[in-house]
């Protein structure tokens, strides 16, 4: 564990200017993933600096990757079908649970062994939901006795193709599939009932059918990656922290470029719209299948909207700066049928709640949801971050907002997926 760092803000009067972001997060996993699956050399511009995705880097290097950091791109010097290499030690996946689901499904396809490990907080959340599946598919895979990591793999002689309808709507199973999936020659079909993030599929240019409302991807060795030049969209669950603080500023106007617009990602754009947000968006453009623009933010006065079931996994990481819009609008925030959040880098319904109620309002806390009730004080505040890269952020804007500002306790997190945060915030604070 790092030091533990106190982050205090104070209230801001006003947000105007322009940022460019780092990539997003998930493209930005996949894209080191595919480049290192790929035989010869591939390029990722605007790749994401943070620490997850280091995680993956990292681990990669260790199964015989080369990967070079320039100062714009990445070179990563991929291996091809089935060629990693046994790794020395443990792979420590860190916090991000993307890297450990999705390696599970590239390593289960292996002709060697291999342990995957991760931090305190990681090693806490489910695995059982990937473990299960790459053990149907023939995979030598086993979780710890709590279902937990350490994950253990072992070559497996029989690897084969399924049939899986996801019981949860989740792009990191679906993805762990998907990747084992990828090293087989026959068709694995993976079935979708409430749609997750796409980005494996947009980066594979996988088969996607709909049928009855549901989808089915398939994938086989023929959609193996090839090398290629990666641009990645700026991470839009990073801008929805600036879009939010944007509008509940005063006089304040925000354009933040390239921002990811992926349609299973950029819900969080459509229900802040619908609340009543002066959100416009310029400039569409694509690269790797997955579109990206330029959105310009506006001062808003909100009104909470109802949030149905079905949009849920579109927002799933935004669900804590979404609250805060929330808190803000007129009318009560509620949110219901979001369970998952609490398998995430801290149960974050409890995270919220207790923060939330710090603001000396009403907190309803539901097993699937919580609902937040009158108006929040405006007295500094100090909030707890639970070590949670999203409750930290979220919370700093809360503290900018109050009128005497506030702090986060345990900041450092925010490194998890946005080193620069403080620094962005800086350029457009005025
Ligand atoms: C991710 C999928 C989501 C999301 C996570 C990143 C991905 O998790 O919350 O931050 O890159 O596939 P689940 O698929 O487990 O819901």
């Amino acid at each position: 564990m790092g030091k533990q760092m106190m982050q205090t803000f104070e209230h801001i009067s006003k947000i105007k200017g322009e940022l460019n972001l780092p990539g997003d997060k998930s493209i930005s996993h996949r894209a080191v993933m595919f480049s290192c699956l790929a035989e010869g050399t591939s390029q990722i511009e605007n790749l994401s600096d943070s620490e997850d995705v280091k995680s993956t880097i990292s681990c990669f290097k260790q199964l015989g990757c080369n990967i070079f950091s320039g100062p714009d791109k990445i070179i990563v010097e991929g291996k091809g079908y089935k060629k990693l290499e046994k790794p020395a030690a443990e792979l420590d996946t860190g916090n991000s649970g993307t890297t450990a689901r999705l390696i599970s499904g590239i390593l289960s396809a292996q002709n060697f062994a291999s342990v995957i490990t991760g931090d305190e907080s990681l090693s806490k959340r489910p695995m059982l939901r990937i473990v299960e599946p790459l053990k149907q598919m023939g995979a030598n895979i086993e979780a710890s006795r709590d279902g937990t990591l350490p994950i253990k793999i072992f070559p497996s002689g029989s690897l084969h193709h399924i049939k899986y309808k996801l019981p949860v709507p989740s792009a990191q199973v679906k993805s762990a599939i998907l990747l084992a999936g990828l090293h087989l020659n026959e068709k694995t079909e993976v079935i979708e009932e409430i749609p997750s993030r796409n980005h494996t599929e947009k980066l594979l240019n996988l088969e996607v059918e709909k049928l009855n409302g549901e989808s089915i991807i398939r994938v086989s060795r023929a959609n193996y990656p090839v090398a290629a030049k990666y641009f990645v969209p700026s991470d839009i669950s990073t801008a929805a922290f600036f879009i939010v603080l944007a509008l509940l500023t005063e006089n304040s106007e925000l354009k933040i470029n390239n921002v990811s617009l992926n349609e299973t990602r950029s819900g969080i754009i459509k229900i802040l719209k619908s609340m009543g947000a002066d959100i416009s968006i310029t400039g569409i453009k694509q690269s790797n299948n997955e579109p990206f623009g330029d959105v310009i933010v506006k001062s808003s006065n909100l009104q909470n909207v109802e949030i149905p079931e079905d949009v849920i996994p579109n927002i799933i990481d935004e669900i804590p700066i979404l609250s805060l819009a929330g808190l803000f609008a007129e009318g009560n925030f509620r949110i219901n049928n979001c369970k998952e959040l609490r398998y995430k880098e801290s149960d974050r319904i409890k995270a919220l709640c207790e923060n939330y109620k710090r603001l000396g309002i009403e907190v309803n806390e539901f097993e699937d949801g919580f609902e937040l009730i009158g108006r929040p004080q405006l007295k500094r505040t100090v909030f707890e971050s639970y070590g949670d890269h999203r409750i930290a952020m979220t919370f700093a804007v809360a503290s900018l907002l109050l009128e005497e500002g506030g702090a986060v306790e345990n900041f450092e997190c925010v490194k998890i997926s946005n080193p620069g945060f403080i620094e962005q915030l800086q350029r457009i604070a005025k």
